[in-house]
């Protein structure tokens, strides 16, 4: 239902269009904000205005549309720096593959990149554009990185296209649009003051100067939370093995590379943290001795002599002082029955269980789908979706929990 009560505060929202014909839609999308209350102003790229007039936008949204950086008329109004700074949320949609482009790169060409460059706003966009766009690796790079840099993504859909294609690319409908946006928009700080130590992807345990013992971790799982929780509000540490994804904003990044480095990291950070979630494959042996040189292929066979590494979860759950603290378990087999061995095992607080057997889900893929099981044997499913959504839930349910705590 659309919240049109006055009591609160407008939020002000720029809506940016950039040149892709779901651009049709967007002065439907105008109505569906201001029905929940947004105070709306729009820009558009010089390409936008091909799909969708000024005249329909400037009517339906109540204010006059910005299209150049140096109108004279629409300066001396309100400048674009100015906008910059009005600005709650710039909502870039349909945001094409090349407007996604220029804000990986920090461009400021037109007066929608300017305005995002000078911006404190919170970014969020709903790309659109041909399916085969949508899935070329330079897109996809740039919409991880956007995501890795806090912007929040909506969609896109899945369906027929304009040029006759069927495939992921399409914008979602307005009225989605306007819903999430609420939903962003009201989001609560549930985990404002806290703070939260996140380990994520794998360890790398040296055999010598060029070999190493590794896994196929991604880390996409645990930076996906590490922005959960800073957009919840928290102060977040995340202790990081080597890993191909972007620093998330506001977050404070430990690198490490090994379990012991990891685990001499969590030592100092989690001092005082009130949640501790252990996100990382952490290799469970190390070599005894790492050797000094390359070590040559002389013999036919050979073998390593490997000691076990600490186990940084279960010694963060023993402190006499500990926080609310959250495992992971990925298991091949018989999930809950060794993810609820875990929980107990490790005396933790919650668990995280998912199944690695099913394909395309949990390591090293963008989808997941985790039973989580507190100390308490209650369970929840959380169905197959995206990390950065799991993430989400994960955060908002850890929060419900530690105000029982
Ligand atoms: O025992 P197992 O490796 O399956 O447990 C997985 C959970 O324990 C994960 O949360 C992982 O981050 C954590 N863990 C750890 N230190 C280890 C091994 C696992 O923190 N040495």
């Amino acid at each position: 239902m659309p919240n049109n009560t006055n009591s609160k505060p407008q939020v002000k929202i720029i809506l940016g269009i950039s040149g892709g014909i779901a651009a049709y839609k967007c002065p439907d999308l105008v109505r569906r904000l201001k029905e929940r209350n947004f105070d709306v102003r729009v820009v558009l790229t010089p390409s936008a205005e091909e799909f969708v007039t000024p005249m329909a936008l400037q009517a339906v949204s109540g204010n006059p549309v910005h299209r150049e950086t140096f109108d004279e008329q629409m300066e001396a109004a309100m400048g674009h720096i100015e906008l910059a700074k009005w600005a709650d949320y710039i909502l870039i949609a349909p945001a094409t593959a090349n407007t996604v482009a220029k804000l990986v790169h920090g461009q400021a060409d037109n007066l929608l990149t300017t305005i995002i460059l000078a911006s404190q706003a919170d970014l969020v966009v709903a790309p659109a554009m041909n399916q085969q766009m949508w899935a070329n690796q330079n897109t996809q790079r740039n919409i991880a990185e956007l995501m890795s840099k806090g912007v929040e993504v909506l969609g896109p859909a899945s369906g027929e296209q304009a040029c006759g294609d069927v495939g992921q690319g399409r914008m979602i409908e307005p009225l989605d649009v306007a819903q999430r946006m609420q939903a962003i928009s009201e989001q609560e700080k549930v985990l404002k003051g806290k703070k939260v130590v996140i380990t994520a992807g794998p360890t790398v345990e040296a055999i010598d100067p060029v070999r190493y013992i590794s896994n196929h971790s991604s880390g996409k799982m645990g930076y996906a939370i590490a922005r959960a929780a800073q957009k919840a509000g928290a102060n977040v540490s995340l202790v990081s093995g080597p890993v191909n994804i972007a620093a998330p904003k506001d977050v404070k990044l430990v690198s490490v590379v090994s379990a012991a480095e990891m685990f001499a990291a969590v030592q100092q950070e989690s001092t005082d943290t009130d949640i501790f979630i252990g996100c990382a494959a952490v290799a469970d042996y190390t070599p005894v001795d790492v050797a000094k040189q390359k070590i040559k292929k002389n013999e036919e066979t050979m073998s390593l002599n490997l000691k076990r590494n600490p186990d940084i979860l279960a010694w963060v759950a023993k402190q006499a002082k500990r926080p609310y603290v959250v495992g992971f378990a990925a298991e091949s087999q018989k999930l809950k029955g060794f993810a609820t061995r875990k929980l107990e095992k490790k005396k933790l607080d919650l668990i995280c269980a998912n199944d690695i057997s099913c394909e395309n889900l949990g390591f090293n893929s963008d989808d997941n789908q985790l039973l989580l099981l507190d100390k308490n044997g209650n369970e929840n499913l959380l169905p197959i979706a995206a990390k950065e959504i799991l993430a989400g839930q994960i955060i908002q349910h850890i929060a419900n929990k530690i105000s029982e705590y």
